[in-house]
């Protein structure tokens, strides 16, 4: 009897696999990070041989830990980082250049050029995204404009694209010997090429790029069987079933099933989705019209989604770049040691800043300094800017709804961090609640794909997986949530002055 379900999470920092029961709960996973390319400023990239040979490993290290094979698995979900872009040779299964990842910034003139006719939100209308180098449409077209002979061999019908979820189904179901090429409606949405109405690539928009509809994937619902593994695979023949991209598998997992409900994640970036049902709303506010989920045949949910670049790489900056500390969680001891941030406000636009202001041109800014500011000071401030982000985005929110929430469902790796959460609560001024499960991301894809296969036998079930771990109440009074308030968008100001 098939038990389990196993998702990949193919990540911007790591690549795992974890396999679930039943009841949601997590039976074993493997995980390997993957190496952080940054050829010049601006840029990052990733190695799409390593992350796919790392996606084997953590598969075999998540069955072998739990002692289970492939007759012990139901279903294979995938999630993923959105918007990096992978453009591979089909006949050799190569790729021809690096993956280009979401947080790179090198297409901003592409994106100035395209903009020239019409502004930034040209196409915002029909694919929901204002242009911008986040996603991954841009990063195709410089791929093709600047790798040798990459052109050529696209029109010709040789190069394929995808997000990384496409990149490892690709693999997953035999690379060069007949592997599938498919992406879901959620990956889909973050390329700029898909018609959020019709579900479909929007070949105008394709033309205006320079990219061959050739090059794109089958867009297909987040949960349907896609193909099955290949015979080469440990787990040949186990159905692929089910991809969200990782913030909508998260809210998945979070079971924020129907319209009105949220969640933010806690990753290398934050991202706070907020299911707006079958309807598509378009922001006033700048955030990104996006898909929420689509189940097989079933009406599609749309979502609006307020994404922030930079907010655990923050952490990973200080201990990687300055050297500030030696593992990331040694950044909330050091935080703690003082009573607040010294008047000191991190802006970390890292790749600009993203939701709501979408400035590409924003660069990084530390304000407030003065002889009195030491690192636990400047630890503080980083974990904050975390908050204060996400409170501009929840804003964002509010004003596009007009029903604002009143509680926020939070997952992901800094939730762990329990100062941080009090400071969340404290800076949005509503309760903030972590799950039980919270690698909501993973259970979010195994939920699709195991929905897909009758493992579980609807959201009902889903949803009564779903319990309350721990709350965090608001506590700070409203003159200093509002006097750190002003003080952050001072802080946000200088960030966007620093134009050369
Ligand atoms: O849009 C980028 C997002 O999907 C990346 O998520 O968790 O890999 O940082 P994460």
């Amino acid at each position: 009897m098939n038990q389990y379900v196993i998702a990949i999470d193919q990540g911007t920092t790591s690549s795992r696999a974890i396999i679930f029961d039943h009841s949601g709960a997590i039976v074993s996973s493997g995980q390997m990070e993957h190496e952080q390319i940054f050829p010049q400023a601006g840029w990052v990239e990733h190695n799409p041989a390593e992350i796919w040979n790392n996606t084997r490993e953590v598969i075999a290290s998540a069955l072998s830990k739990a002692n289970l094979t492939r007759h012990d698995i139901a279903a294979v979900g995938i999630t993923n980082q959105r918007e990096t872009a992978v453009v591979w040779d089909k006949t050799t299964g190569e790729a021809v250049y690096n993956a280009i990842v979401w947080q790179d910034t090198r297409t901003q003139d592409i994106v100035d050029e395209l903009s020239k006719d019409g502004g930034p939100e040209r196409f915002k209308q029909k694919v929901g995204l204002p242009l911008a180098t986040y996603f991954s449409g841009t990063k195709i077209k410089w791929i093709l404009d600047n790798v040798d002979g990459a052109r050529a061999k696209a029109e010709a019908g040789d190069l394929i694209f995808g997000n990384t979820d496409a990149w490892v189904l690709w693999n997953l179901t035999g690379g060069v010997d007949g592997g599938v090429h498919v992406t879901d409606v959620t990956n889909a949405s973050r390329t700029l090429f898909m018609d959020l109405d019709t579900l479909t690539w929007d070949e105008e928009i394709l033309g205006i790029f320079g990219v061959p509809l050739s090059m794109m994937p089958a867009i297909k619902s987040s949960s349907e069987v896609y193909g099955t593994v290949h015979t080469s695979q440990l787990l040949r023949e186990v159905p692929v079933s089910g991809i969200l991209g990782d913030q909508q598998a998260a809210t998945f997992g979070q079971a924020a099933f129907e319209a009105g409900e949220a969640k933010n994640t806690y990753g290398t970036g934050c991202f706070l989705i907020f299911n707006t049902g079958e309807e598509i709303v378009h922001s006033k506010n700048g955030l990104l019209t996006t898909v929420g989920y689509k189940l097989g045949d079933a009406p599609t949910h749309y979502a609006l989604e307020g994404s922030i670049a930079v907010t655990g790489s923050l952490i990973q900056w200080l201990r990687d770049n300055l050297g500030m500390i030696s593992s990331a969680p040694e950044v909330e001891t050091l935080a703690a040691a003082v009573e607040d941030n010294g008047g000191v406000y991190i802006v970390p636009a890292f790749s600009g800043l993203f939701a709501p202001y979408w400035r590409s041109d924003a660069r990084g800014a530390i304000v407030g300094l003065t002889r009195f500011v030491n690192k636990n000071h400047i630890a503080r401030a980083a974990l904050e800017a975390t908050a204060f982000q996400t409170r501009e985005v929840l804003d964002a929110v509010n004003a596009d709804s007009g029903v604002p929430l009143t509680e926020l469902k939070v997952d992901g790796g800094m939730v762990a961090n329990d100062a941080l959460m009090q400071f969340q609560a404290d800076i949005l001024g509503v309760p903030v609640i972590r799950p039980k499960v919270v690698e909501t991301t993973a259970l979010g894809a195994a939920y699709a794909a195991g929905l897909a296969v009758g493992f579980w036998k609807d959201l009902g079930e889903l949803s009564s997986n779903w319990s309350e771990d721990k709350r965090w109440e608001p506590k700070l009074d409203q003159a200093e949530q509002d006097r750190q308030l002003r003080l952050w968008r001072k802080a946000v100001t200088k960030s966007m002055d620093w134009v050369d």
